[in-house]
């Protein structure tokens, strides 16, 4: 299951203009994003989950990728001027997870532009997809 809900508010978002990383850091794995990375269609169209899913990277994503559980949270640790704003769903849905800090997001609904290179961590309590991974 996988997809991004319509009833809810988007954030503004660009699409990358140059390649750019994304580095997993507790999951030792760094991607290279290219400008025309393909969509993989969970979650927002390129949001941290859509790459990483598209990238085989595994984050989990209970209610497939549209703002509803709160399981794909993650740190966003580097790069935050290069995501889009987190909508007010996105916060009422991360007050329901376990250990939010300022830098939490919904890996669903946060879009990089590709400005920065990211570095994202997942939340020790929600690594099952990373320690059972391929
Ligand atoms: S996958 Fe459910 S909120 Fe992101």
């Amino acid at each position: 299951m996988g997809g991004s809900n319509p009833y809810i508010e988007k954030p503004v978002t660009k699409r990358p203009q140059k390649p750019f990383q994304i580095r997993f850091e507790n999951m030792n794995k760094t991607i290279v994003v290219p400008p025309d990375y393909p969509i993989f269609g969970t979650g927002l169209p390129g949001s941290l989950l859509d790459i990483a899913l598209s990238f085989g990277v595994d984050i989990d994503h209970a209610c497939g990728g549209v703002c509803a559980c709160s399981t794909c949270h993650v740190y966003v640790k580097q790069g935050q001027k290069s995501c889009s704003q987190s909508t007010d769903n996105e916060n009422d849905m991360l007050d329901l997870a376990p250990d939010v800090k300022p830098n939490s997001r919904l890996a669903c609904q946060c879009v990089p532009n590709g400005e920065e290179d990211l570095v994202i961590e997942i939340p020790s309590w929600n690594r099952n997809l990373a320690r059972e991974g391929k």
